[in-house]
């Protein structure tokens, strides 16, 4: 008989998001003549850039004739497109190699796969509440994990403690799901524990491009000494609606080196294209035309105005809560709203109050870790009309 690995028995039951459509389902059977608004959504809805379609069919073309086929690629992305990513880290005036770009699926894998270059026995910090694939990916492995609060306190951006040591740094800037964004000297304390720690940050910038402050990094590499000390997980699914056409990228710094228990030093970015010509084949070579496309001059100003109608809605929620005073992070740097639950609420109880008077649903906030419990997130992923109109019931509750 296989020993299975048994730490999967330790990952807690993943019901979020079946809860809620087991909720709404039958609150819909009861109510067949409520209109029911969801903005609990985390996925894009706008179709894809013009530009993006282009690439693809250009993608698919080359599949067309002999010539142009393309078989295997290479694992860790074809050279445009890492190229693609280092002119465009650079337009934000950081400097990185073409060889520190690897081209993926997305980020959810690479976050997911990263800790397959680290031992079992490294101390995991993890902020909560939390996107939940750090969590149960380290949880699979049986690493110890602290937790580290976000809460209203610190505006959901903890700060490094010097008396904690961790060897494995998670941090998501801007956050899902408060929205909250790092300032430059804040992550630079973290890179300086880091540093101090000899420790990694897997930094997880998905959200980057909703960033609208100029004054906050839209990547870690902004930070000096981060290259020793950090890997980027970005997407191209939020900032370029790829959530189902699937392309992502990591950067893995050649200056990020450890020592190994034998004193030798080991490189990450090295392990890391072991590990992924090892275990992946690469993103498909249509998919990466799609991609470069997005990363042209006028590629990204399509990508903008998505982005832009997003961030309308993002307003409109972000306004009426203004408006009644409840207190709220993100919104404006991020596709997400986190605010307080209204009247002292748990975050299950406002989910079913706000489903049962106002027909809108949203996401509990304990979905994502003890300092949820009395948040809610709103997403500004849905329409213009429906975000207007949902809001508007809102504001009619309290
Ligand atoms: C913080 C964060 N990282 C990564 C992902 C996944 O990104 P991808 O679609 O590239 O796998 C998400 C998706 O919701 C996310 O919220």
């Amino acid at each position: 008989m296989p020993k299975l690995n048994e730490n999967y028995q330790n990952l807690k039951e993943s019901y979020l998001f079946v809860e809620i459509a087991h909720r709404v389902a039958k609150y819909a059977e009861a109510n067949p003549d409520k209109k029911i608004i969801r903005l609990g959504i985390g996925d894009v809805t706008l179709p894809l850039e013009p530009l993006a379609v282009a690439g693809l069919h250009e993608g698919v073309d080359a599949m067309t004739s002999t010539e142009t086929f393309k078989g295997y690629g290479p694992e860790q992305g074809y050279d445009f497109l890492r190229q693609a990513v280092v002119d465009y880290y650079a337009e934000n005036g950081i400097s990185i190699q073409a060889d520190d770009v690897f081209i993926s699926d997305g980020a959810k894998s690479d976050t997911g796969n990263i800790g397959d270059l680290f031992a079992k026995d490294n101390i995991v910090l993890i902020p909560d509440p939390v996107y939940p694939v750090y969590v149960d990916t380290n949880v699979m492995t049986g690493r110890e994990i602290i937790y580290i609060d976000a809460n209203a306190e610190n505006n959901f951006l903890p700060m490094p403690d010097k008396h904690v040591h961790a060897d494995l740094i998670y941090i998501c800037s801007p956050n899902n799901p408060t929205g909250a964004a790092y300032n430059k000297e804040q992550l630079k304390a973290w890179v300086d524990y880091a540093l101090e720690n000899d420790a990694v940050i897997f930094y997880d910038s998905a959200y980057e491009a909703f960033i609208t402050d100029p004054e906050l990094p839209r990547s870690i590499f902004a930070v000096e000494g981060a290259k020793k000390c950090a890997i980027e997980f970005c997407s191209l699914s939020k900032t370029a609606g790829f959530t189902g056409t699937r392309c992502g990228y990591t950067v893995v710094p050649q200056e990020l080196v450890f020592k190994a228990s034998n004193g030798e030093e080991m490189s990450v970015n090295a392990m890391w294209k072991r590990r992924q010509t090892t275990k992946f084949n690469g993103t498909s070579y249509i998919v990466q035309k799609g991609a470069a496309a997005i990363f042209t001059k006028e590629g990204m100003a399509q990508c903008r105005e998505n982005i832009a109608y997003y961030q309308k809605n993002a307003k409109t929620i972000s306004d009426v809560l203004s408006k009644k005073g409840i207190r709220f992070f993100g919104g404006k740097n991020s596709p997400y709203i986190w605010f307080e639950c209204p009247k002292g609420m748990d975050s299950w109880d406002f989910f079913d109050y706000l489903l049962n008077n106002a027909q809108v649903v949203g996401t509990p906030g304990a979905g994502f870790g003890k300092n949820g419990q009395n948040f809610f997130r709103l997403t500004s992923f849905g329409t213009h009309e429906s975000t207007k109109e949902a809001m508007e019931r809102f504001e009619k509750l309290f």
